[in-house]
């Protein structure tokens, strides 16, 4: 990488340093803000890009932890500009903040090329904010460091911690089976969010959070520090802070990442017993990359690579504990035999040298490799005829008595129909039933949805039964748990053999084989795929229109097949 030695070398200076109508323009409009020569004449501008908004519940922190990064950017000598950028906040957006996520990484690309950033500081958090801004990071290739929003604090009700999502959906199957009242609903409601943050379960928000920092998008430690904490904001300083150093060093995307960086990066979810959602996200981050990471990649990690963190959903603690435990600093010391240590970081060193010096303090919290949550296969990567390209099942956080299981398919062929009979007492199902959701994929919901935990009907909930097979080609909340496979591909509503099974059909999971077995014989499959009638399309204009037309499948990162890479260096023309 070439370090920029002369202050008219910052990619800023062709906005602001010619002696031209244009420039003139960009200079007096900046002192028309009150902002003089001193303040960003050759000085690295530094483009936040804050996805505040009071939609986004986990953000809620942002807009006081911007005026740090801020602070940090000017104490280094650059000058901040701070631009709002689209929110997805995971818990008001519907259907689906993945229907979301590439229009803003596309936004976070445009926004860094349009604009005279020389580094930007990426400020986002629940779920797709950190790939959607690391992917348009990454196609811009411009100088970025990332801060996560830190996940919520510990929560607590009356004697019990509860950690959001996993423990939301753990009472209301309490719930719905008669044995939570009205009253203990309402104290759970009243504080299963502790504060502002992400899910402090290792869900998608906080797997993410762990991947951008295996990547070296962040400064060492900063998964796992808790969003409302002194050390959050002295994070955001330094962060700012770093951001100037890396315009000065050119230090770009295109220089951390390598093939050993995105392995740290599968790597590290696995050992967390991370969100199956960022297998989705990792391959498409890689695409834009242009560097190849496939299904087949996942699971032959996932063949050596034990799950060491006892975190919710697939453990028992919550990602407070997990910092105070050492964090991913002190889990990788237990994993330095996998990973590339040799991987750069924004901070210019390598991931050995940001590890030197950490260690594990709570062995229960991080487990040894002796004694893991799960010796190997916390995620497992199934084939078979229900799924030529492949899904995924969190093995870690599914029952270990179903990941061999054979029984008749109870067929949903969409979600209303799922809502309307899921809980009908004439429901043909048994616990031996595999409940089967169509038409929840990337293209069918459309959006890729968090459909797959699909719930257990309310009379096998009052006999007890608390797990079952369930099949889709949908996601999963990282925070869910059960037997649920997951991101079939290809999707039924493309006439992936998904769409073809019926109810009474008989389905095989084998997990440790890997194998998801239809077990209809290929005439009959014939007969039905020649019969199969493909669903009106979803829209015929606008976002929704774009999205259904260039979404690829999961097994390909449901990006858009016209982002897929960059225009790495492509400079705008400034006439
Ligand atoms: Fe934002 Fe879970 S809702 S991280």
């Amino acid at each position: 990488m070439t370090s920029v030695n002369d202050p008219k070398q910052l990619r800023s200076g062709r906005w602001f340093g010619p002696d031209d109508l244009r420039s003139f323009g960009h200079r007096s409009r900046f002192k028309g803000m009150g902002i003089d020569d001193q303040d960003f004449r050759d000085k690295p501008i530094i483009g936040i890009l804050n996805t505040w908004s009071e939609t986004n519940t986990c953000h809620s922190h942002f807009r006081e932890r911007v005026l740090e990064v801020k602070r940090g950017v000017l104490q280094a000598g650059g000058f901040p500009i701070e631009i709002p950028v689209m929110s997805l906040g995971e818990m008001l957006m519907k259907p689906t903040t993945m229907l979301y996520r590439n229009l803003l990484a596309m936004e976070t690309e445009e926004v860094l090329r349009c604009h005279p950033i020389d580094a930007a500081v990426l400020m986002g958090g629940c779920d797709k904010t950190v790939p959607a801004m690391l992917m348009g990071a990454i196609s811009a290739d411009i100088p970025s460091v990332f801060l996560p929003a830190g996940p919520m604090l510990n929560a607590y009700w009356r004697d019990t911690t509860l950690g959001s999502g996993t423990d939301a959906w753990k009472y209301w199957a309490e719930r719905c089976a008669g044995n939570l009242c009205e009253e203990d609903w309402k104290e759970i409601e009243n504080c299963i969010a502790r504060s502002a943050g992400t899910c402090m379960t290792m869900g998608t928000a906080s797997t993410m959070a762990c991947i951008a920092e295996a990547l070296g998008f962040t400064l060492p430690g900063a998964s796992s520090v808790p969003a409302v904490v002194a050390e959050h904001c002295r994070l955001a300083v330094a962060t700012g802070r770093l951001s100037v150093e890396m315009a000065w060093r050119n230090r770009k995307p295109s220089t951390l990442l390598t093939a050993g960086s995105f392995a740290n990066a599968m790597i590290t979810q696995l050992t967390i017993g991370g969100s199956t959602n960022a297998i989705v996200h990792v391959i498409a981050m890689a695409g834009r990359a242009r560097l190849k990471v496939t299904l087949g990649d996942y699971d032959a990690w996932s063949r050596k690579v034990p799950v060491l963190a006892n975190i919710r959903p697939s453990g028992k603690h919550l990602m407070e504990d997990f910092h105070r435990a050492g964090g991913l600093r002190g889990l990788w010391t237990r994993l330095t035999d996998l990973l590339d240590l040799s991987s750069r970081q924004v901070t210019g060193r390598t991931l050995g040298d940001s590890i030197a010096d950490a260690r594990v303090i709570d062995e229960d919290v991080i487990r040894t490799r002796e004694n893991p949550l799960v010796e190997h296969g916390g995620t497992c990567v199934l084939t078979g005829n229900l799924a030529p390209n492949g899904c995924v099942i969190k093995s870690s956080a599914s029952s270990g008595q179903l990941l061999r299981h054979q029984g008749p398919a109870v067929v949903f062929e969409n979600y209303p129909d799922l809502k309307k009979r899921i809980h009908d007492p004439d429901l043909p199902v048994t616990a031996d039933s595999v409940l089967v959701l169509k038409d929840a994929g990337p293209n069918g919901a459309p959006g890729f949805p968090e459909w797959g935990m699909l719930p257990i009907p309310e009379k096998l909930l009052k006999q007890g039964v608390r797990d079952m097979v369930r099949i889709s080609d949908a996601r999963m909340s990282g925070t869910s748990y059960g037997t649920c496979v997951l991101h079939v591909s290809p999707e039924s509503r493309l006439g992936g053999p998904l769409a073809w099974v019926q109810t009474g059909d008989r389905i095989e999971l084998d997990v440790p084989a890997r194998r998801i077995s239809l077990l209809v014989d290929d005439q009959e499959l014939a007969r039905r795929k020649e019969a199969w009638v493909p669903p009106r399309e979803h829209a015929s204009r606008g976002y929704t229109w774009l999205y259904t037309q260039h979404v690829t499948q999961a097994d390909r990162g449901c990006d858009f097949d016209f982002l897929e890479g960059g225009d790495y260096g492509k400079e705008p023309d400034i006439f």
